[in-house]
C-alpha cells in the first residue's frame, strides 16, 4: 500500500523530467516541495540556481548545495514547481497552507510554467473545503475579517503564525468558491489583504498527480 508520502515522493521525481537544461527553477513550499528540493539536488550540477518562495524552502535548497538566487537577480523563469492545498480540473488551487502563499504567487507569476505536484487527496471538484489563507496586514486583521464575513466566510487568526512577510493569517471557512477567479479579484481589493490563496487567475499548467496508480499528467 503505497502511504501518502510515497506519492508526494513520486510525484516530486516526476517534475524533474519538467527542468530545462541550465535553467534557474523557481521552487515552492510545503512537504511535496520538500521532496521535490530532494530531487532537484541530484541533478544540482544541471541547472544553474533556484529561486525559493520561503526562507524554509531556501534554507533546504542550500543545505543541499543549490545556489538560490532572489527573484530580481533571476528575471524571469521558465518553470515553477509547487504543491497545492486543493486542485480542480481547471487547474485552479487553493495554497498557502503552509503560509508562504504571497511569495508563491509571486514566483508563479513570474514563471511561463506552473507545474504542480500534489498526491490525489488534493484533486476536488469544488475549491474550500480546505479553509482559504489570507495573507493581511496586521493592523488590518479586525476590519478584513468583517468583509470577509460579510462575504459569507468564516475567518479565524491563525494563532502564533507569522509571515515571512511579517503578516498574520486569517484561515477562511465556509466560501463557496463557485468563481474562484472572481473570487480572486475580489479578495485582493480589500484594503489590508496582501494576497489570498485562490491561485485561479495563474492557474497551474500541468499537474503530476500522484495515485496509487502511478503519476497522471493532466492539462487544463
Ligand atoms: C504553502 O504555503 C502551500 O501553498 C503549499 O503548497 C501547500 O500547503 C501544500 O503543502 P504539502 O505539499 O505539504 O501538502
Amino acid at each position: 500500500m503505497m502511504s501518502q508520502d510515497d506519492l508526494k515522493r513520486a510525484v516530486a521525481k516526476a517534475a524533474i523530467a519538467h527542468i530545462p537544461v541550465d535553467c534557474i527553477v523557481g521552487v515552492g513550499t510545503g512537504s511535496t516541495a520538500n521532496y521535490f528540493i530532494d530531487e532537484l539536488a541530484r541533478i544540482k550540477h544541471e541547472i544553474r540556481g533556484a529561486v525559493a518562495s520561503s526562507e524554509a524552502s531556501a534554507t533546504r535548497l542550500k543545505e543541499h548545495g543549490i545556489d538560490v538566487l532572489s527573484l530580481n537577480e533571476a528575471g524571469s523563469l521558465p518553470v515553477y514547481v509547487d504543491g497545492a492545498d486543493e486542485i480542480t480540473r481547471h487547474m485552479h488551487m487553493i495554497k498557502g497552507g503552509g503560509g508562504a502563499l504571497t511569495r508563491e504567487k509571486i514566483v508563479a507569476a513570474a514563471s511561463k510554467k506552473f507545474i504542480c505536484v500534489c498526491d490525489s487527496t488534493k484533486l476536488v471538484d469544488v475549491l474550500g473545503k480546505f479553509p482559504l489563507p489570507i495573507e493581511v496586514i496586521p493592523m488590518a486583521r479586525s476590519f478584513v475579517a468583517r468583509q470577509l464575513v460579510a462575504l459569507g466566510g468564516q475567518p479565524r487568526l491563525r494563532e502564533g503564525f507569522t509571515t515571512d512577510n511579517g503578516n498574520v493569517i486569517l484561515d477562511v471557512l465556509g466560501l463557496k468558491i463557485m468563481n474562484p477567479v472572481e473570487l480572486e479579484s475580489t479578495l485582493d481589493h480589500i484594503a489590508g489583504v496582501v494576497t489570498n490563496g485562490l491561485f485561479a487567475r495563474r492557474a497551474a499548467d500541468v499537474l503530476l498527480l500522484g495515485t496509487p496508480e502511478g503519476v497522471k499528467t493532466m492539462t487544463a
